[in-house]
């Protein structure tokens, strides 16, 4: 698309024109000598053309406007220059026209181009006096140039403040809107906030309400399954069938309940020296069952330079393992998840990194949204968890999709004052086996 001429420039040029053109007329009421009237109608032709050349030029380089009127004032100037000395140089009251000039450029321009403006317009006008004879009395050309000037540097200083306080009103305006933006972005945060809040209050409640009776309903399971196992009978296979269906249900909504009531109710974490790797040494024990069963390869990749330091073992056991259940969930057959620890500038970092799909863009945004889940059966609190556990220990928990495919998410917790120790016998064990292979 081609560029347009800008407001500004365009009321400038039409006003130049105009006030040129209009001053020309204006001046000619007053009777000229006949040998000066006779330059007059050639001249304003010639200058009505030179204005059409200039807009059709403007119209076709918009975007070199200033430079253009910049090298048309030069021209402006000389067409009056001509005019003023064909029509009896410091006797001709077409001077005037110099003072338009003088005040239209000071004004678009600034004091530079303003008093630049006067000072041409004082030398042309001195100019056209010594070339007509006899010259008008110098005295009154003087004081006609130091007005020039004078209207230049005035009248460009005065437009210079003028757009300066203009760029001020619109930064302050921009300023002002971004501020309302990010006062109604807070709004909409904490409204939403708020109603997570309630969610939870009213999950936290149902959660704690149903919790004995599912641990009651599990029990009696169990005992029901130990006496259909112990009745001999046709329909007792399926009714045992039926009993392991009951049972696996129920454990599921022990399992929902229990991240209800630790989304709600995550305990203050009480950290004591311990050692990170032994931690996620005994989560991959637990759940390598699972992942056996979705024939997904399990990898440790543990730093064994970690030092004892202080954490709260069973928080930071949750967080993982909620990384961990992300990660094989998220992995098809024959994938791999692999679990690595790694000490880097003060903190533990401990990263879950899966061959799975990775995040995609349309979740990335909502992943740590308490209740967000884009699985049929998720309560999706497990990455809400993680966050709050690493946030209590003064840490972070990041993601990535990894170049290589796959999400990685990875728990930064600082060391704390307590890690300045030697590593642990859980650490020098592990820094004695071979680190990093696939143990699946
Ligand atoms: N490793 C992963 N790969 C792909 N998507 C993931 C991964 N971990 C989490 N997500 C996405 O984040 C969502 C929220 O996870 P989470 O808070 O653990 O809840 P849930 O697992 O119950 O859905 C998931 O539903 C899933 O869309
Ligand atoms: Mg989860």
């Amino acid at each position: 698309m081609r560029a347009r001429l800008d407001p500004d420039a365009l009321a400038f040029s039409v006003l130049r024109g105009l006030t040129m053109i209009g001053g020309l007329a204006a001046l000619s009421i007053v009777p000229l000598r006949l040998e000066h009237e006779i330059h007059l109608l050639p001249l304003l032709g010639a200058f009505i053309a030179y204005k059409a050349a200039l807009f059709t030029l403007l119209f076709f380089s918009p975007e070199h406007a200033r430079p253009i009127f910049l090298a048309t004032l030069g021209t402006d100037l000389g067409i009056v220059f001509i005019l003023v000395w064909f029509t009896g140089g410091g006797e001709s009251h077409f001077y005037l026209l110099f003072l338009i000039l003088v005040a239209l450029n000071g004004y678009q321009f600034g004091p530079g181009i303003g008093t630049l403006a006067g000072v041409l317009s004082a030398g042309l006008m001195a100019l056209a006096n010594l070339l007509v004879v006899p010259a008008a009395p110098w005295s009154h050309i003087a004081a006609r140039a130091a007005l020039f000037a004078l209207l230049g540097l005035a009248l460009g200083h005065i437009a210079r403040r003028e757009r300066w306080a203009r760029a001020e009103i619109e930064r302050i305006n921009a300023e002002l809107r971004a501020v309302l933006a990010d006062l109604e972005a807070a709004k909409d945060r904490a409204l939403r906030a708020e109603e997570l809040a309630a969610a939870g209050r009213i999950s936290a409640r149902m959660a704690h309400e149903v919790r004995s009776p599912i641990s009651a309903i599990g029990l009696n399971v169990e005992m029901l399954e130990d006496i259909v196992g112990s009745c001999p009978g046709p329909s007792m296979g399926d009714a045992a069938d039926l009993l392991r269906g009951i049972r696996a249900e129920v454990k599921r909504l022990a399992g929902l309940t229990e991240e209800y009531l630790t989304f709600a109710r995550l305990p203050r974490a009480r950290p004591e020296d311990d050692s990170v790797n032994e931690m996620v040494d005994e989560l991959l024990a637990f759940v390598r069952p699972e992942a056996q069963k979705r024939d997904v390869a399990l990898e440790a990749a543990p730093d064994p330079l970690i030092p004892l330091f202080s954490f709260d073992r069973d928080l930071l056991r949750r967080a993982v393992l909620n990384l961990l259940k992300n990660a094989i969930e998220a992995t098809p057959r024959r994938g791999r998840v692999r679990l690595a620890t790694r000490l880097c500038d003060g903190r533990v970092e401990v990263a879950v990194a899966d061959s799975g799909a990775g995040i995609d863009a349309r979740h990335a945004s909502h992943l740590f949204e308490p209740f967000y889940t884009t699985k049929p059966r998720g309560t999706g609190l497990g990455l809400a968890i993680a966050r709050q556990i690493a946030e209590e220990h003064g840490g972070t928990l990041t993601w990535e999709n990894a170049r290589e495919g796959g999400a990685r998410f990875v728990l930064h917790i600082p060391l704390g004052t307590l890690g300045a120790g030697a590593p642990s016998a859980a650490v020098q064990a592990a820094s004695a086996a071979p680190s990093g292979g696939a143990r699946s």
